[in-house]
Parts: structure tokens; C-alpha cells; sequence
């Protein structure tokens, strides 16, 4: 599969979270990774999209870049219509309290040294901490350390630094070689002859093309020492005013945790002072769902909060979510590598393969008529308990998913795609709608008659 387009967006409903030609890419030693390359969506209130894909094809990478956890290489993400990367500092540290995740490992997620009642508290004190403007010395230096960072990783410096570095140390080899192995002068002071003088002048030329780099290098650190050194003075106003205010926050916390886990389903009475390991994984996940509810968020975005739980926990999980969607009036993004998970919990279903989108379809179309050959693949790699259906009919995918370091020309899918064509290799598919609300990238899709059925709101059973 695998293409880009924008022919699935809406601009006719009321949307609270809009991906727009998302692209998030990690260098590494071996070349740039593409994690994810040109993916659009737009999820309206109170409606839950599935994103759905094997291992590694990006989908936790999407949602943690919609959290800007790291800010995406390019593309944005809006929230009722505002671009987060158009937001400042303090801009963005408000925003994000209505933007919330939960993740598959509910355990690892809490801190196992804090009571659940300071884990679930935790985004409500940082939410408070925040309501405390800083002084204009610790802005400066918020905003100061990320500047001298870029600065500091600007790839001129690593160009200069790393030839005169070796160069200057190649001519401190040459002169201690040279000095050791040549004779004494007429005043028997060892002397390293021409090699020593080639040695002088490779390590002087080193060092002068060093001095811009030193001096940028050292200007910005003390600059940063300075601030740094300024710090503690800075906020001794701000911990005034906090340590103040401490006490009535605190009573306002415990009663909002106390409710938020009563919500999830949890004795809050008596889990409040407990600690993580003494819950299961299902109860861990719900304390996690109390902590992403209690800054009554406007989207809530679950990695695979179910894949770590047993098959009936999964479903009791499934359901909650589904009764605090409209207790709350939340959005989700729900991220599965589990097809039949999205099938109930989502309004519309996203496919993703190696970094882009494949298919868009609401769950009815897409598992009555998937019509891109990874789709259908994954739909027939679900297991089924009908004793007539003979497993090893089941479509399988061949080969290792390709590495995103260097992904495949034309439709990311074409290495494993049964229906591979020449024209895959060469033209990139982007998505087009193929009526009854799916949208799919591929040049030669699986044809299938538009299903009589519409398509009924989600449910979990
Ligand atoms: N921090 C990182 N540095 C380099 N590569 C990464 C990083 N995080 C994820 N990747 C790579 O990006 C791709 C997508 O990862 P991920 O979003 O975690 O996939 P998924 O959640 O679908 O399993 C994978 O190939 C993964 O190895
Ligand atoms: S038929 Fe071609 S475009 Fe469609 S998924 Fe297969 S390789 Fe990609
Ligand atoms: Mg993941």
C-alpha cells in the first residue's frame, strides 16, 4: 500500500483534532528513518478513529506527534482549529492539557515509588503548577536552552570541528613521533625536525579554524551559566506564592482524583494511598485512564491500551471507554494493531503501512469490503471461531515489513502486495474515494460493490 492524500478530509463537521500532512523522521547512524510520511486525518467531537497496522508502521510515532512528543520534522496538527506549532512555550503547556495519551503498558506507566492518589493528581498539579506564571528570568531561560541546543547541533560546527580536530591531533601523533625518534639539536634539546615543523603547522591551522566554533560554543555556555546561576533568586517569589496556595489545591486535587477514579470504576477510597504494583493490569490501565480524564481533556489518545490485557479485561476496558466518551464528551484516537479491536470502539478506521495511510473507511465498509490488499490481508489475519472457516485459507502476508530507513519506490507495499504491478514501483497511489465513506490508496484495489448497509454508530459488546 501505501500513499498520501487528502481526499478523506472533511471540512463540513465540527473537528476537534486535524492532522495535516504529518511527517516525522529520526536521524540515525544509518540514514534518516521514515517513520511517518505524509499522513492527514480529522477526527470531529466525540467520535473515535482507529488507527490500525502491523508492527513498527508508525502509528504510535502519529500519536505522539500529535502530542508534539517529539514536534513532527513537518506537517501540523491543529486542535479546534488552533496550530499547535503556531503556540509558544506557555501556549502549548495549556493546550496540552486537553490533549492526553495512554499507553499499552499500564504498569510501566505509573510510577511505582508514588500513591495512586499523587499518579492520578500528577497532570492536575502540573496544570496548577503552570497557573504560576514564572518570572521573566526562568522564561528567558526557557526559551534560551532550546535556542543554544539548535545552535549547538547547527551542522557547520560538527563540519569545522571534526576535520581541525583530527587534524590537530594527527599533528600532535606527527610531533611526538618526530621528537621521539629524531636527535637532540646543537643545544641538546630533543628536536623532531621537519616532522615536528609539518606537526606545528597542522595543529596551529587547527587550532585557528577552531577558534569560531570555540567561540560560539563558550559565548552560549556562559551565557547559559549565567541564567542557570539566576534561576534559584528568580523563582523565590514563584515558591512563595505556591507554598501558599499548596494546601486548599490539595483538597481540590484529592476530591477531583477521588472522582475520576470512582468514574473508571475503581474504590477510590481504597486505592488512593495504594501503589501501582498492588493493581492488575486491567485496574492499572483504568487508574491511567483516570489520570488522562481528570484535566477533562478534549481528545484522548490510547496506544494500544488493551493489547496487554486479557481478552474479557479488554473488552470491560473497551466498554469504559466507550461510557466516559460520552460521559465526558471526549474524542479518541485509538491505536491497534488488532483489527478486531477498532471493529466496535471506532467511527472511522485508519489502515497504515510503513509510515502512510493506505485506507479510510468507517468499520462496517471496511470489514464487509476491504478494498486494499494489506487491508484484506490484515482482516483475514483475525482469528475466527466459526468451525467450517479453515485457517490455513487465510490470507498471509509474505516477507519482513521493509525498513523505513530505505522504504520501497512507488506504493510502500509493492514488495509484499499480491497484486503488484509495474506501475506500483514507479507512481505513488494517493487515496480516492470509492463511495460508502472509504477512501484507499492503491492503483489496482480489490473491486467490490458498494454495501447496501449504512453505517450504524460504534458499540463495544
Ligand atoms: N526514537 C526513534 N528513533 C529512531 N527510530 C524510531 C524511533 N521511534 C520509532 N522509530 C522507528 O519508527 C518506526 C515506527 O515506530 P512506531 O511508531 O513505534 O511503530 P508502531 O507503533 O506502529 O509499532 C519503526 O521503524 C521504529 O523503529
Ligand atoms: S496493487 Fe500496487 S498500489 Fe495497490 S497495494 Fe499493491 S503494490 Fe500498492
Ligand atoms: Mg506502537
Amino acid at each position: 500500500m501505501a500513499g498520501s492524500g487528502t481526499a478523506h478530509l472533511r471540512h463540513d463537521q465540527d473537528l476537534v483534532l486535524q492532522v495535516d500532512h504529518l511527517v516525522v523522521e529520526y536521524p540515525s547512524p544509518r540514514g534518516t528513518v521514515h517513520a511517518v510520511s505524509d499522513v492527514s486525518f480529522d477526527l470531529a467531537n466525540r467520535e473515535t478513529i482507529g488507527i490500525v497496522g502491523e508492527s513498527g508502521c508508525g502509528k504510535s510515532t502519529t500519536g505522539k506527534a500529535i502530542l508534539r512528543v517529539p514536534p513532527p520534522t513537518s506537517g501540523h496538527v491543529l486542535l479546534d482549529g488552533v496550530d499547535l506549532s503556531s503556540l509558544g512555550t506557555e501556549e502549548l503547556r495549556q493546550s496540552r492539557s486537553h490533549l492526553q495519551m495512554i499507553f499499552q503498558d499500564a504498569i510501566s506507566s505509573l510510577n511505582p515509588r508514588h500513591r495512586i492518589r499523587d499518579l492520578v493528581g500528577e497532570p492536575l498539579e502540573i496544570a496548577w503548577l503552570e497557573s504560576f506564571r514564572r518570572a521573566w528570568w526562568i522564561r528567558a531561560w526557557e526559551r534560551y536552552v532550546p535556542w543554544m541546543l539548535r545552535v549547538w547541533r547547527q551542522p557547520w560546527i560538527r563540519k569545522v570541528a571534526v576535520p581541525a580536530l583530527t587534524v590537530f591531533f594527527a599533528g600532535l601523533i606527527l610531533w611526538v613521533l618526530s621528537t621521539a625518534v629524531g636527535g637532540n639539536n646543537s643545544d641538546g634539546v630533543p628536536d623532531g625536525g621537519a616532522g615536528a615543523r609539518i606537526a606545528d603547522v597542522l595543529m596551529i591551522a587547527a587550532i585557528i579554524v577552531l577558534i569560531p566554533v570555540v567561540a560560539v560554543l563558550v559565548v552560549t555556555g556562559i551565557v547559559w551559566l549565567v541564567l542557570s546561576l539566576g534561576m534559584p533568586v528568580a523563582g523565590i517569589a514563584r515558591s512563595i506564592r505556591v507554598r501558599r496556595a499548596r494546601p486548599a489545591f490539595l483538597a481540590d486535587r484529592d476530591a477531583k482524583v477521588h472522582a475520576a477514579l470512582t468514574d473508571v470504576g475503581i474504590d477510590a477510597d481504597a486505592a488512593m494511598d495504594r501503589r501501582p504494583h498492588e493493581f492488575s493490569g486491567g485496574q492499572a490501565q483504568r487508574i491511567c485512564i483516570a489520570r488522562a480524564l481528570v484535566l477533562d481533556p478534549k481528545v484522548i489518545i490510547c496506544d494500544e491500551p488493551v493489547s496487554a490485557l486479557d481478552v474479557s479485561v479488554q473488552a470491560q476496558v473497551l466498554n469504559l471507554l466507550e461510557d466516559l466518551k460520552a460521559k465526558y464528551g471526549i474524542s479518541l484516537v485509538f491505536i491497534a494493531h488488532d483489527l478486531a479491536v477498532v471493529k466496535n470502539i471506532a467511527d472511522h478506521v485508519v489502515v497504515m503501512y510503513l509510515g502512510k495511510i493506505c485506507e479510510v473507511a468507517p468499520p462496517d465498509e471496511l470489514f464487509v469490503r476491504p478494498l486494499h490488499p494489506y487491508t484484506e490481508i490484515l482482516m483475514s489475519s483475525i482469528p475466527v471461531t466459526d468451525p467450517n472457516v479453515d485457517p490455513r485459507h487465510a490470507i498471509s502476508i509474505s516477507g519482513e515489513l521493509p525498513s523505513p530507513i530505505d522504504p520501497p519506490s512507488g506504493c510502500r507495499f509493492r514488495t509484499r502486495c499480491p497484486r503488484a504491478a509495474e506501475r506500483c514501483v514507479e507512481e505513488e497511489p494517493v487515496l480516492r474515494d470509492f463511495g460508502g465513506g472509504s477512501f484507499v490508496a492503491c492503483h489496482f484495489p480489490i473491486e467490490r460493490p458498494v454495501t447496501a448497509v449504512s453505517v450504524p454508530v460504534a458499540t463495544t459488546s
